[in-house]
C-alpha cells in the first residue's frame, strides 16, 4: 500500500542541498536540484553502497564506492541500458516534505 510520510519541512532542503532520512528503518535521501526535488532509496543497485555522499553534477549522481553515475530524474544509467536507483515519488505540501514509500 503506498503512503506519503512526512520527513520535515519543505526549506528543508534548498537548491543544492541534499537530506538524509530513514522511513520504515529504510534510508532514502531527499536532493534539491536547482529547485526540482528528487528523492532516492539510499542504496546504490550495484553493491548497495550509500549514495548520500555522492558527487553531484547537475542531475547526475556518481556512487561513492565503484563510479557508476546515475540520473536522479529517471533513477538510470544515462546513455546506457543498464541499473536504476530506485526513485521515490517527493513533494511538497502545506510546508512540509512528502515521500511516497510503499
Ligand atoms: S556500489 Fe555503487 S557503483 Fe558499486
Amino acid at each position: 500500500m503506498k503512503r506519503e510520510v512526512d520527513i520535515g519541512a519543505a526549506d528543508s532542503v534548498e537548491p543544492g542541498q541534499r537530506k538524509l532520512a530513514f522511513i520504515d528503518g529504510r534510508s532514502v535521501v531527499v536532493f534539491n536540484v536547482e529547485g526540482s526535488l528528487h528523492a532516492i532509496e539510499n542504496s546504490c543497485p550495484h553493491n548497495g553502497a550509500s549514495m548520500a555522499g555522492g558527487r553531484l553534477e547537475g542531475s547526475v549522481i556518481t556512487c561513492p564506492a565503484h563510479g557508476l553515475r546515475f540520473d536522479l530524474r529517471t533513477g538510470c544509467m544515462p546513455g546506457v541500458e543498464g541499473l536504476c536507483l530506485n526513485v521515490l515519488p517527493v513533494r511538497t505540501a502545506d510546508g512540509k516534505l512528502m515521500v511516497e514509500v510503499e
